[in-house]
Formats: C-alpha cells, sequence, structure tokens
C-alpha cells in the first residue's frame, strides 16, 4: 500500500470525484437527448437480442438520514399504487417500439423501497414487464429490500415472480451509528430478512454497508462486518458515506463534527476489507466483495466484470432501459433519463410519451474513454490492444492519453506496451485516476469524496 503521506500528495484526501457508473457522468446530461431520440434508440435494438431493465420505486415508509437516494417519505400505499400503474403504462408504451422477439438479460427494482408495493401489485408489474420482455436464459430478477419493509406476502409474491437475487440494505449494525443517522435496523431485524429470503431459494445475497459514517472508528466497523460475516452474504457493497447536505437536505440532521476525517475513512475502509479477504471474499473492483463461487467473483477472474448505474455487474446485454422517475437508460448510442420529478414523469407517460427529460449522445473518443474508465474502475488496467481492436484507438491516442496520467500520477501507474495498469498499492487513487481519462468539465465532475 503507498503511504499516507503519497497518497496525501496526490490530493487523495481532499478530492471529490466521480463514482464513475457513467462516462460522461450524470452532470453532463444536457437535453439534446429527448424522447424521439430515445424512441430510436429503442427501436434500434436488434430484434431476438437481450437487454436488461431497470425499474426506479421513490418511496419509503421511513427516510433515513444518511440516504443520499432520490425518494419521498410516505406513510400511505396509494401514492405506490398509483405510481405502480405508472410504471405498467410505461412499459407499454415501450411496447409500441421494442423489436421482436426481446428478452430479459436481468430485471432490477431498485430504489427507494421498492418492497413498498403491496404483494399483488408487484405480481402485477412483473407480469407487465414479462408480458413485453420475457426473462431469457439463465435471467436474472434482483430487487433492493429493506429489511424492515418486507414481510412473508411480499417475499412470497417476489418469489412467485422469479426472483432469484436481493440486496439488503444494512449500513452498519451498531445502535449509536444507527441513531445517528436515522435508521434503527436490528441485527435481529436483518437476519430475519435474510432467513426468510434464504427459505424462498435466493440464489445470490448482496448487502449494503457504507464506511465513514458518524462515529464509526476501526473496532465499531469491525464488529458490523463481523456481525454481517455471520450472515453469510454472497455479495458486498462497502460504499463510503458520501456527506452531501447541499443535494440530500435530510443530512443536516447527521453531527458533521462526528464524521471521520479523510485519512480515518481510508482506515475504515481498509479494516472491513482485511476482514472480507480474510473470510475468503474475493475483492471486486473498488468497493465490493464476493464469495469465489458468486457470479461477480467468476465474472472478474475472467475479465468480464462491468460497470452500470446500479454499480458492478456480469451483465453483457448492450442496453440497459431505465423505467420510472429519473430512471438512466444505455444504448450503444449513448445515455436518457427520465424526468426526475414524480410528478412530471406521470404526466409525459399517462399522456402516452416517454418521460425522457435529457441525455448524452456519444461522441468524439467518449465510447473509447468509456471503456478505458470502465476497464479501470473494473480491473484496474487498460488493454491496448482491446482498445485499437474494439474502438479502433491508434498507438499515438493512447501513448499521449497514458503520458497524461503518468505525468499526474507517476510511479503510482504503469504504462508498458500492454497498456495501463493501477498497481494494487494504489488502488484507493483509481477513481482520481480514472479522472485523467474523463475529457469533460472536471468543475462538474461530481460530488463523493475520493476516499
Ligand atoms: C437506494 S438505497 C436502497 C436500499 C433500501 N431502501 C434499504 O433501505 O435497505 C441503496 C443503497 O444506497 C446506499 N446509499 C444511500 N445513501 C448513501 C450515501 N449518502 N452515501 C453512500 N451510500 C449511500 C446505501 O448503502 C443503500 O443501501
Ligand atoms: S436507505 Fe432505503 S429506506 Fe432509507 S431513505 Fe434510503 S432508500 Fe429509503
Amino acid at each position: 500500500m503507498a503511504s499516507e503521506s503519497q497518497l496525501a500528495r496526490l490530493g487523495l484526501f481532499d478530492a471529490r470525484v466521480p463514482r464513475y457508473t457513467s462516462y460522461p457522468t450524470a452532470p453532463h446530461f444536457n437535453q439534446t437527448v429527448d424522447a424521439d431520440i430515445f424512441r430510436g434508440w429503442v427501436r434500434s435494438i436488434p430484434e431476438n437480442s437481450r437487454i436488461s431493465l431497470y425499474m426506479h420505486v421513490p418511496f419509503c415508509r421511513r427516510l433515513c438520514w444518511f440516504c443520499a437516494c432520490r425518494t419521498q417519505g410516505t406513510n400511505s400505499d396509494d401514492p405506490v399504487v398509483a405510481y405502480a400503474e405508472v410504471l405498467r403504462a410505461e412499459l407499454a408504451v415501450l411496447a409500441r417500439d421494442l423489436p421482436r422477439g426481446v428478452t430479459l438479460s436481468r430485471l432490477h427494482w431498485g430504489g427507494g423501497t421498492p418492497t413498498m408495493m403491496p404483494p399483488e401489485v408487484m405480481a402485477e408489474v412483473a407480469g407487465a414487464v414479462f408480458d413485453i420482455v420475457p426473462l431469457g436464459e439463465n435471467a436474472e430478477f434482483s430487487v433492493e429490500i429493506d429489511p424492515n419493509e418486507i414481510d412473508d406476502g411480499r417475499l412470497d409474491a417476489l418469489a412467485a415472480a422469479g426472483r432469484n437475487r436481493a440486496s439488503i440494505g444494512v449500513q452498519d449494525f451498531d445502535p449509536a451509528i444507527q441513531e445517528a443517522i436515522g435508521r434503527d435496523q436490528s441485527f435481529e431485524v436483518t437476519k430475519l430478512a435474510i432467513d426468510k429470503l434464504r427459505a424462498r431459494g435466493i440464489a445470490s445475497l448482496n448487502a449494503d454497508i457504507l464506511f465513514g459514517l458518524p462515529f464509526q472508528n476501526n473496532e465499531r466497523i469491525a464488529a458490523s462486518v463481523q456481525k454481517l460475516l455471520s450472515l453469510g452474504p454472497d455479495r458486498v457493497a462497502l460504499y463510503g458515506y458520501a456527506h452531501v447536505p447541499w443535494m440530500a437536505r435530510r443530512q443536516v440532521m447527521i453531527p458533521s463534527d462526528a464524521l471521520p476525517r479523510p485519512e480515518e475513512r481510508l482506515r475504515l475502509f481498509e479494516t472491513a476489507r482485511d476482514l472480507f479477504v480474510a473470510d475468503g471474499y474475493e475483492e471486486i473492483g473498488i468497493d465490493h466483495f464476493a464469495l469465489p463461487t458468486d457470479g461477480l467473483a467468476v465474472a472478474a477472474r475472467e475479465g468480464r466484470l462491468r460497470r452500470n448505474f446500479q454499480g458492478y455487474t456480469d451483465d453483457t446485454a448492450p442496453v440497459l432501459v431505465g423505467l420510472g422517475a429519473s430512471s438512466i437508460s444505455r444504448f450503444p448510442q449513448g445515455y436518457a433519463q427520465n424526468a426526475p420529478s414524480t410528478s412530471a414523469y406521470t404526466r409525459a407517460v399517462r399522456d402516452g410519451r416517454y418521460a425522457t427529460v435529457k441525455g448524452h449522445a456519444f461522441q468524439g473518443e467518449d465510447v473509447l474513454r468509456a471503456r478505458m474508465i470502465e476497464a479501470l474502475m473494473c480491473d484496474f488496467r487498460i488493454d491496448a490492444a482491446e482498445m485499437k481492436r474494439d474502438f479502433g484507438a491508434t498507438d499515438a491516442q493512447l501513448r499521449a492519453m497514458f503520458d497524461r496520467a503518468r505525468a499526474e500520477f507517476g510511479e503510482m501507474v504503469t504504462v508498458t506496451a500492454a497498456g495501463f495498469a493501477i498497481p494494487a498499492e494504489a488502488r484507493p487513487l483509481t477513481r482520481m485516476i480514472a479522472r485523467a481519462f474523463d475529457a469533460y468539465d472536471l468543475s462538474k465532475a461530481g460530488h463523493s469524496p475520493a476516499v
């Protein structure tokens, strides 16, 4: 591992950099991509090909103070039921343009809390999806689950609909930290949700935990990780807490003077990482861990790991269609985003239109740079031969890009005839190094701390 002073000199503890779930990143989207362009992209999907779908449900029973996700609190089921109807209407609009024979590679329900949908509504929404895009061979259907917001009826409905993966939010098990982040969730409630999911034959279970939370220290994060390990998740996402109260206003409730400093955040991450690795988990990209048998670990070993808006994936479908308010779609031609506000999204769909409001059509070096950044985030290296073969990059073009990163990061990166690589000791710098391959205005670069 590079020394703390080396990392400090390179600016790791001060920088704010994108998480690079897309390139260019969402702040660069603009209104040149509209519903007509979106329709054209949908129509150009090849017949009989595979696509993936993401469905966003922006409602929660409780609003956790730490959460930066776009979601709204409600105690009533009514808005959720009404919203589910709009999702079905959006599917009907999609069905008009979707070429024949298209099947599903991945279906993911995220939020918010998709399990706020009542069981019969879940069944209807899943049925509406499969009527239009049936599940293909080895397809995966995953759902984000808040352990506090799940019951037997909902779990049965999801299992009956074919859900074979789940992701549960843990964040941290420590009661003092839970109190500080406004998320009360006992170990027992979490364990019960996991037991119930397993009893219904879940093939892979992911858990989200956070480092960098208020009052977190090495002992506390170690205790939380040990508890999580006792539940044996197949995958873990270990995200750095992003404190952005100017964007997520409920975070003003978080005691900011109790937040760990950047140097401490790095140690928290390393403490958690070492425990996962010691327990037999493989490190996946910058912030995931997976059992060696899990699909994500297999994909990483075989060089098939990919990165999309949901994080790391082994999905190879070239098209991801995002349904619901604020959802982002990716096509070979570019990105398209739905209206972020639920009301604007609902109005468009009820009028029988797509709700696309912005996006980005790939141009120039975008696709090449997007793949380079994805390769760094997934494999910590860029294969020069792949860039030349698949993206038409020239030696001179690659050399200029590699030299630029080398000038900024010196010995922390290696440049050879085979390409560009980030050695293991420099991995904390990965997102900063990826930024060196980003040609867009970096002042709009995003708001997550580099560590
Ligand atoms: C959209 S939430 C859905 C989870 C589900 N509703 C639940 O509560 O379990 C998905 C994940 O985003 C992560 N997340 C939310 N706010 C975050 C923040 N401010 N910084 C980092 N990660 C965050 C959390 O780990 C959370 O589990
Ligand atoms: S963490 Fe989950 S339940 Fe809490 S506010 Fe965010 S999306 Fe809602």
